[in-house]
């Protein structure tokens, strides 16, 4: 049985060597010091000095070598963590994550069962969208556990994705969303260039990936992330749902549009769709008042994952370590959720940047669905707007595709 100390107490002990690394880190981040910063949270989070590891559960272990999971465990073992308990309804993909990891973490096929008999500082819900707020509530309502970090997107309805938020925050047990690119090399590079002036003030952003949802809530996560987390006024979207299809369960357009503007002024675009006449690349482009970045591919280019427009010699790409896409984001993810909940200081990957993210993903659908522009805070809306359009043509999608 994992270390058991009453709910609510540290499960771990924090140490002095922590306390002055956390201090030198938000001195470095006044001097905008952030490469720097940056490669000192790399280092392990705990030091030797530390009596007993963050204990872990992990729910939903994953398609072998394929689920989120992997990238989980990688994470917190990196980070000096222990985990000491799985849980799957499938005893094979428990089993093959356990053995993967060399871990002798107890196993559960039951999540409630585990959340009964297991203290962990951090819960990782490795699930398909249905099921994260149900367990997540569980979790938060258990007792049993300090942290919960859930992967993406939120849930499939905005009800359940404010209910998650809600309910954690009253429990007092820190929610955060597995954005994971936010720690992306490239996106952190073209971050800290936007912050130094290298293309000026951000006046519009546009992005393009494959669907409004399941990946575009990453891209719509990035935009928040490159305008300092602004809130959104308003939003104006648009479906194309002459076919659908679904992603963990989640039905999509085939292609959808959202426009929407942030209270600081700046204008955005999402494109999304899979067919070869829409597909625009992989990227998110800032533009600014003296030039554009642009992360990610271009529609009829890889070969780079950070460029910069800001001379008349055209579009520079700029040497990066690692893609938008690098495992390396998990390792960087364990470190900073757990020394939030060390520090109290607020992770990048905190539930209330999720919402906002998960808000404008239901208000575009919305305004598709109501066909109007659509002002935040988003009211009259419970659950899936998209699901709703498509009930009333009769056209929910069978089957589901996993990515
Ligand atoms: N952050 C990212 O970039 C990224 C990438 C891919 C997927 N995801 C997200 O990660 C989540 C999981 O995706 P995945 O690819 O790991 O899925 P997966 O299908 O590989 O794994 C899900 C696991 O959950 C188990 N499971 C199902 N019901 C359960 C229950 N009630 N209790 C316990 N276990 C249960 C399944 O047996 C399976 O092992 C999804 O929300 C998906 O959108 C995020």
């Amino acid at each position: 049985m994992a270390g058991h100390v009453p709910t609510n107490a540290c499960h771990c002990e924090v140490s002095h060597y922590w306390i002055f690394l956390s201090s030198t880190i938000r001195t470095l981040r006044r001097r905008k010091n952030y490469a720097f910063s940056r490669r000192i949270l790399n280092v392990k989070v705990f030091n030797s000095k530390t009596k007993m590891k963050p204990q872990i559960g992990i729910i939903g272990c994953g398609r072998p070598d394929k689920g989120q999971a992997v990238g989980h465990v990688r994470g917190y073992l990196d980070a000096g963590c222990e985990v000491v308990a799985l849980c799957d309804i499938s005893e094979e993909n428990a089993a093959h994550l356990r053995n993967k990891f060399g871990l002798t973490a107890r196993v559960y096929t039951d999540s409630n069962a585990m959340l009964a008999q297991e203290k962990l500082d951090c819960v990782s819900i490795c699930l398909w969208p249905h099921l994260h707020a149900p367990v997540t509530l569980a979790a938060a309502q258990s007792g049993n556990v300090r942290a919960i970090h859930c992967e993406k997107p939120i849930a499939p309805t905005w009800s359940e994705a404010q209910k998650m938020v809600e309910v954690c925050a009253a429990a007092g047990v820190q929610l955060t969303f597995n954005h994971q690119r936010r720690f992306n090399v490239p996106f952190q590079t073209a971050k800290a260039m936007l912050d130094a002036g290298e293309i000026g003030e951000l006046e519009s952003m546009e992005a393009y990936c494959f669907d409004l949802f399941d990946w575009g809530t990453h891209w719509f996560d990035m935009m928040f992330f490159f305008n300092n987390e602004t809130p959104v006024d308003w939003v104006f979207g648009q479906v194309d749902i002459s076919t659908t299809y679904a992603i963990f369960g989640v039905p999509l357009e085939r292609f959808g549009t959202s426009h929407f503007a942030f209270k600081n002024g700046v204008r955005s675009t999402l494109v999304a769709g899979r067919d070869d006449d829409i597909w625009n690349g992989l990227r998110v482009r800032l533009n600014g008042t003296k030039g554009s970045l642009e992360v990610g591919q271009a529609r009829h280019s890889d070969d780079h994952e950070l460029r910069i427009l800001n001379s008349a010699d055209g579009w520079k790409p700029i040497a990066v370590e690692g893609s938008i896409s690098g495992d390396d984001a998990y390792l960087k993810v364990m470190a900073e959720i757990i020394d939030s909940l060390q520090t109290g200081k607020k992770s990048l990957l905190d539930a209330q940047n999720a919402l906002a993210t998960t808000e404008l993903i239901f208000a575009t659908y919305e305004s598709a669905r109501r066909r109007e522009r659509i002002s935040l805070p988003l009211e009259g809306v419970e659950g899936h707007p998209l699901v709703e359009l498509l009930r009333e043509k009769g056209a929910i999608p069978e089957g589901t595709m996993v990515s």
